[in-house]
């Protein structure tokens, strides 16, 4: 069954702890993303934990392998569910995140968290690609970045939902695909490029869905929120 993360991208921690309180009752996960993580990161950590969430950190970690392993090192904590790294750090930058959680979370009596890797940004289309010099489209990008993160250990990946029907036939269902760029119909696109309905993701296979801004800035983000959960568990009823 897809879960539905609610991206926190809000400005400040008390509307991120708003946020929180109004939806806590869905029982979803919470994204910590840079926003908050730069922003507010001690208020959002320990809100999380007072309220026994489960989050994900969003921290899209790029660097060399040490310094990645030392910062995952610095995020396993108590409701980390889910955290991330950058697939194009390489494979031993990622195999660096994975051990150090592992090694993490043992030391503090935890389960560890899943790392996923980014593969290809949401926001980006084939175009912006080319321009970074990246052969091929964005299909190619993730599936090779993919291969990647699964052989460096990785629980899955994130990437567009356009994708994950390729990813679970190359790699199979165990290997997760977390991913953002999910518009109800009607909403909009921001700066998302990629982008598909709850229903389309779930029935392409995708384990979880990010959503932020369609709920975030819904008159109701309970109502938004909820509604996308009712979409997601009809279709998933017909997967
Ligand atoms: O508001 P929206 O639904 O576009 O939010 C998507 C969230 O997912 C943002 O917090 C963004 O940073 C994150 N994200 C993304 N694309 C990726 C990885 C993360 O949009 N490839």
């Amino acid at each position: 069954m897809a879960q539905l993360i609610v991206a926190l991208d809000v400005p400040n921690a008390d509307e991120a702890e708003r946020l929180i309180d109004e939806l806590y009752e869905l029982d979803v996960i919470f994204k910590i993303g840079m926003e908050s993580l730069y922003g507010y990161p001690e208020r959002i950590f320990s809100y999380c934990e007072a309220r026994d969430v489960r989050y994900f950190v969003d921290a899209k970690l790029h660097d060399i392998p040490r310094t990645v392993g030392a910062a995952i090192k610095a995020l396993v904590r108590p409701g980390a569910h889910i955290i991330n790294v950058h697939a194009l750090g390489g494979i031993e930058m990622m195999r660096a995140a994975v051990e150090a959680a592992s090694e993490r979370a043992s030391e503090l009596g935890l389960s560890a968290p899943h790392i996923f890797a980014v593969t290809i940004l949401t926001s980006h289309a084939a175009a912006d690609l080319g321009e970074l010099g990246l052969q091929g489209g964005p299909g190619e990008n993730v599936t090779r970045l993919a291969a990647l993160a699964r052989d460096s250990g990785c629980a899955g990946v994130v990437c567009s939902a356009h994708e994950v029907r390729d990813l679970k036939s190359f790699f199979g269902e165990d290997f997760l695909t977390l991913t953002p760029g999910i518009r109800p119909s009607g909403s909009a696109h921001g700066d998302q490029k990629r982008v598909m309905t709850p229903a389309m993701a779930v029935e392409a296979g995708a384990d979880y869905l990010v959503v932020g801004r369609p709920i975030t800035e819904a008159p109701n983000p309970f109502e938004a929120a909820r509604a996308i959960l009712d979409e997601m568990h009809a279709h998933a009823d017909h997967v």
